[in-house]
C-alpha cells in the first residue's frame, strides 16, 4: 500500500468527489488510501466512497473501519457505501467516479485457470503457468479497464497496483518464494502419499491469479481505444518484514539454538502468508472431493505444519520472501 502512495499524492480533488476501490477486501489498505484523499478535500466537500469486492467477501472488518475515515474539516460530509459485485461487471453508474483504484486485485482472473495436468510435475506446472494464463489475463485486464472507463468521468483517474513476477534464481536476485511454494506442495504430496488426502488433492488449488509487468499493463491499456493514458508507472520489490526481523534476532542471538528458533519463527510466518492466499482454494477443492469439512480443517493444519518444517529444511529461510509490484496511474481521456 505504502509504495502506491506517490500515485495518490498530487491528484486533483474537487469539492464533490466520488472515490471507488475495486477489490477492497477487509479494508485496511482501502481505508488508508481513502483517508489520505479525504484529508485533502477542500472545505465544505462531499465525498462518496465506494468499497467494492466480491459478494463472498467478508465486509465486516471494513464496516468497522469506516467511522475512522474522517476529514479534519467538520464541514466535509462522507457517504461510504459497499458495492458487493465482481469488478468484471459494471459496479457503479456510468461517469460517476472521479478517482478509482484497485490495489493488489486486478491479478485475479475471471475464471479458474487450467488445472495441473496429472502428467506434469509441480515444478513443470509452475514454470508453465504464467505463459498459459497470459492470454486470459490480457483479455481480463482489457475488460476491467473498459468497464472502468465507462464508470470514471473524463478527467478522472485510475490507480492500479498489481503483483509482478518475483525475483527468482534466474534474474540474479534470489527470493525464498519458489522454495515456499515447493514447501507447500511437498507437504500436500506427503499427505496424499500417507492416504490423508485424495490423489487429486493438488489439481485445483492454484489461485486464479496472474502476475503483470509494466509491458503487459501497457499492452492492455493500449487496447482501450485511447480511453486511458498512462500518467505514471513504476515497479518496486516489497520484502516481507519477517525476514529482516529474523536477521535482527539472529544478530542478537547468543547461541545457535536461538538462531534456529528465529529461523523457524520466520518459516511459520512465511507459510501462514502463502496459505492465507492458497488456503481457501485448497480447502474448497478438498471439500469438493468429498473430504469431510472438520477433517479438512484438521488436515489443512497438518499441511501447514509440514510446510513450515519443509521450508526450514529446504533452505528457504536463508532467503527473503518478497513480492514485486507494478504501479500505474492512468488518466481518463
Ligand atoms: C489480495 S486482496 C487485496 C485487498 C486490498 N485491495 C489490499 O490491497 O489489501 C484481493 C481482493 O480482490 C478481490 N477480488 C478478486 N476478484 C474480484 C472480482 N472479480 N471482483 C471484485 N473483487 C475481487 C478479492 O476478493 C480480494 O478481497
Amino acid at each position: 500500500m505504502e509504495a502506491s502512495l506517490p500515485l495518490f499524492e498530487d491528484l486533483e480533488l474537487g469539492s464533490n468527489v466520488t472515490i471507488a476501490d475495486y477489490g477492497c477486501s477487509q479494508g485496511a489498505s482501502s481505508a488508508t488510501a481513502m483517508q489520505k484523499l479525504v484529508a485533502r478535500l477542500p472545505t465544505g466537500s462531499s465525498a462518496t466512497l465506494i468499497f467494492n469486492d466480491l459478494p463472498s467477501n467478508d465486509f465486516n472488518s471494513l464496516i468497522k473501519l469506516l467511522p475512522k475515515i474522517s476529514s479534519p474539516d467538520p464541514t466535509t460530509t462522507i457517504y461510504p457505501s459497499i458495492a458487493p459485485n465482481s469488478f468484471y461487471n459494471p459496479v457503479v453508474p456510468a461517469s460517476t467516479v472521479d478517482i478509482a483504484f484497485a490495489l493488489s486485485s486486478v491479478h485475479w482472473l475471471r475464471q479458474m485457470p487450467q488445472p495441473k495436468p496429472p502428467t506434469e510435475s509441480i515444478e513443470e506446472y509452475l514454470s508453465k503457468r504464467a505463459a498459459r494464463n497470459a492470454e486470459a489475463s490480457h483479455r481480463d485486464l482489457v475488460y476491467f479497464l473498459t468497464l472502468r472507463s465507462r464508470e470514471v468521468k473524463s478527467g478522472g483517474n485510475l490507480i492500479l497496483a498489481a503483483p509482478s513476477p518475483t525475483a527468482d534464481d534466474n534474474d540474479g536476485r534470489i527470493s525464498g518464494n519458489e522454495k515456499l511454494r515447493l514447501a507447500v506442495f511437498t507437504a500436500i504430496e506427503l499427505l496424499i502419499k500417507n492416504g490423508k488426502l485424495p490423489v487429486n488433492a493438488m489439481d485445483r488449488i492454484y489461485p486464479p491469479s496472474y502476475v503483470h509487468t509494466e509491458e503487459t499493463m501497457q499492452a492492455a491499456i493500449s487496447e482501450t481505444n485511447g480511453a486511458w493514458i498512462i500518467e505514471k508507472v513504476y515497479s518496486r520489490v516489497i520484502h516481507h518484514p519477517a525476514y529482516h526481523s529474523m536477521i535482527e534476532s539472529q544478530k542478537r542471538a547468543k547461541n545457535e539454538d536461538t538462531k534456529v528458533v528465529a529461523a523457524k519463527e520466520y518459516a511459520n510466518i512465511a507459510v501462514d502468508w502463502i496459505l492465507a492466499v492458497f488456503g481457501p482454494f485448497m480447502k474448497g477443492w478438498w471439500i469438493e472431493q468429498d473430504v469431510e469439512e472438520s477433517y479438512c480443517e484438521q488436515v489443512f493444519q497438518e499441511c501447514s505444519r509440514l510446510a513450515k518444517e519443509e521450508f526450514w529444511k529446504n533452505g528457504g529461510t536463508r532467503c527473503p520472501i518478497a513480492q514485486d509490484f507494478v504501479f500505474v496511474r492512468m488518466g481518463r481521456q
